[in-house]
């Protein structure tokens, strides 16, 4: 039998995944039909009805079960809730990471959340209930896919990578122009380059070895904390893009299947630092 902490953890996991997928199948249900949107920061930067309710239901379930857990919403963050990572137990949540394909309904979007507890990540769920792929790890437990081990790819040159990257939700166009040059980089060095619109499923792409290489500037936390354990869990890296530890509060992250890949990447690409942090 497992220590009192590992015990909790266990149960952590299995409150979670159980409203994960109920939250999932409110997704789901909404999936085909059309969606009331309402704009944030710009006018790609989107939340629906559903984005609110599953991290409501979410917030709810984990609150009744574990009341001194504290959470960092991307919803309630948008309304003025504090983004603020301290010891204490903490869930990062997206409700909906890939709201835009949401809104359009193509197919690629996901509930990510992450449980960390003194800052470090011990559980990580990435959830797309429409293809019903779900991404899961545990902190020295390995990475899971649809219950089954998963691993990165062996991949250690940019020359032989699948990159997947994204021009995020802001229209700056100091961003613009530098994200353009990046790609124009990796479509001439690497295998190509896919933007597929979810932050946590491009990360959960790399852990299961289908692309070699994510990066992204402009992401915020509840887009990558449950991606990063996952990642790592699968046996990849996870920096910062300049190289370095990641700093899960700077926007900007890097995830890759080998160190080598991982600093070879980061020296080919031009950076960003975006402002404010999370
Ligand atoms: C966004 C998506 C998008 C990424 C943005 C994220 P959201 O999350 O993951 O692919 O480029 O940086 O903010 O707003 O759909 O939860």
């Amino acid at each position: 039998m497992g220590s009192e902490a590992e015990e909790n953890l266990d149960k952590c996991f299995d409150v979670v995944s159980a409203v994960v997928r109920k939250a999932g199948d409110l997704i789901a249900s909404r999936f085909w039909k059309s969606k009331k949107v309402q704009q944030k920061l710009s006018d790609i930067d989107l939340v629906t009805e559903t984005d609110q309710e599953v991290e409501k239901l979410l917030i709810d379930t984990l609150t009744a079960e574990f009341p001194h857990h504290r959470f960092i919403g991307e919803e309630a963050t948008s309304e003025g809730a504090k983004c603020e990572l301290t010891d204490a137990p903490t869930w990062i949540i997206d409700p909906v990471d890939g709201t835009m394909n949401f809104v359009h309904s193509f197919p690629h979007s996901c509930i990510s959340i992450a449980l960390l507890v003194k800052k470090q990540a011990e559980i990580a769920i990435i959830y797309n209930p429409v293809l019903k792929q779900l991404f899961t790890a545990r902190r020295g437990q390995g990475a899971f896919y649809n219950g089954k081990q998963m691993h990165v790819s062996d991949k250690k040159e940019v020359s032989q990578a699948l990159v997947v990257a994204e021009f995020g939700t802001s229209r700056d166009e100091k961003k613009l122009d530098i994200m353009l040059e990046n790609f124009r980089k990796i479509l001439q060095t690497s295998h190509g380059v896919r933007a597929l619109g979810s932050a946590a499923l491009n990360m959960a792409y790399v852990a299961v070895g289908g692309a070699d290489v994510n990066f992204e500037f402009g992401i915020h936390a509840w887009d990558i904390a449950a991606g990063d354990l996952i990642v790592r869990e699968a046996g990849g890296v996870v920096i910062d893009p300049a190289g370095g530890p990641l700093d899960l509060m700077s926007r900007r992250v890097l995830a890759a299947s080998s160190p080598e890949l991982a600093s070879e990447f980061s020296k080919l690409i031009k950076q960003y630092y975006p402002e404010p942090r999370d």
